[in-house]
């Protein structure tokens, strides 16, 4: 049999949704009476992003590194400071109202703890039927009970599920309720943020099976937020890997985990074990020195500079990289990239530098939002 001449063209990706050059910048609030702003807490500092229409995009970094706040801004749940945008083409930014509200019911959101995004006093159908009737999506009680059964069988569950009570399931069902809910208003999109991380390991494959089986079913297009890398990998098309505020890599699923090239993300994945014991003996580990910076009071020029085993002397504190691409769809935030994959520029020891608090805090002072930011940035 004769090859064929060319390879199948790849189908072309059509962008559902958009980032351009997203920022959210969150106030800190000083004094009871006078409540100045002594400063930002640089949550998302300049993101550009595109999930393409029917793929499923991981976003993945350490905890406070601007994951959700990212998802929130892309759904307008919260409002950027500054940047676009863009939904099936439509620029979200200038949308209020009505208008807002109608283009809202295409992209749902499912959140890590179903049991705090379920309502205990209401019962399944009513927790179904909620957002059915406020995009005028409850036909009468036939056919919404229909769909109401069908939607309950897509995601696992049975129908008699719809009498009970949130507190009535376990942690996976209740996923699978938040899921079935976020469906009942026939998204195109859902941003999943960190879908499993509640779960018990046995059932974090199951709700993820679910997932992809439901994208097949339904068409639909993900962005799942997590800080497990396993996870983002078992699902993702296309991976994008977030510090402090900043996408510093983005790939193919397949790509990233096969030659990452941001120095941060070799960090990451080297802590990952590998089952093969052999790989598993020879593979590089590196281990980060210092802490994660305050998003407060990120470091100047590359954001990863304090804890970067490659840094040189060049650049890396003076100037922030863009995100640039290295090879077709694999772009990178590192001024170095090439001459570290090609090992001219080879890691040396970091010396942990201290991590500053972002400001002197008065006695009087109240805080919005950062008085959390010391203890959310976890390991
Ligand atoms: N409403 C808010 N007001 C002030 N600061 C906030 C607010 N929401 C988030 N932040 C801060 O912004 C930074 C990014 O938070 P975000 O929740 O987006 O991180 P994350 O990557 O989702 O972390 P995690 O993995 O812990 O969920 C953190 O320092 C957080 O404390
Ligand atoms: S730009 Fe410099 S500090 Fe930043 S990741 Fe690259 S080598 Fe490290
Ligand atoms: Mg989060």
């Amino acid at each position: 049999m004769t090859a064929p001449a060319t390879e199948p063209a790849a189908p072309a990706a059509h962008p559902l949704i958009e980032a351009d050059d997203i920022k959210v910048h969150f106030p800190i609030k000083r004094g009871i009476v006078l409540d100045r702003t002594v400063g930002h807490v640089y949550a998302v500092d300049g993101v550009d992003l595109v999930v393409n229409r029917g793929e499923t995009y991981g976003l993945v970094g350490e905890s406070g590194c601007g994951k959700s706040t990212l998802g929130r801004a892309m759904l307008k749940l919260t409002e950027p400071t500054s940047g676009r945008v863009l939904f099936d083409g439509v620029d979200l930014s200038a949308m209020k109202g009505e208008k807002l509200r109608t283009m809202r019911r295409r992209m749902q959101m499912v959140f890590q703890d179903p049991m705090s995004s379920l309502d205990p006093r209401q019962s399944v159908e009513s927790l179904l039927v909620e957002g059915m009737r406020a995009h005028n999506l409850d036909k009468g009680k036939e056919s919404t009970g229909k769909r109401l059964r069908e939607l309950l069988s897509a995601v696992g569950l049975p129908s008699t599920a719809l009498r009970k009570y949130p507190h009535e399931f376990s942690g996976g069902q209740r996923q699978r309720i938040g899921i079935a809910r976020a469906l009942t208003v026939e998204p195109d999109l859902i941003v999943a943020d960190e879908p499993v991380s509640a779960l018990d390991v046995s059932v974090q494959a199951q709700v993820i099976n679910l997932l992809e089986d439901l994208q097949d079913e339904f068409g639909l297009t993900y962005l799942v937020i997590a800080h497990d890398l396993a996870v983002v990998r078992h699902i993702s098309d296309r991976v994008g890997v977030m510090y402090l505020g900043g996408l510093v890599e983005e790939a193919t699923s397949d790509d990233l985990y096969a030659e990452p090239l941001h120095p941060y993300t070799r960090a990451l994945l080297s802590a990952v074990p590998v089952p093969d014991p052999v790989v598993e003996d020879r593979r590089e580990r590196i281990l980060l020195a210092g802490d994660l910076p305050s998003p407060a009071r990120p470091p100047t020029g590359c954001r990863f500079h304090t804890r970067c085993p490659w840094k040189q002397a060049e650049k890396c504190d003076t100037e922030r990289p863009a995100l640039r691409e290295i090879t077709p769809g694999h772009r990178v935030a590192c001024h170095w990239a090439e001459d570290i994959r090609d090992g001219k520029i080879r890691a040396h020891e970091v010396k942990p530098e201290l991590v500053e608090m972002e400001w002197d805090a008065p006695d009087d002072a109240s805080l919005a939002g950062p008085a959390s930011v010391t203890e959310t940035l976890g390991p």
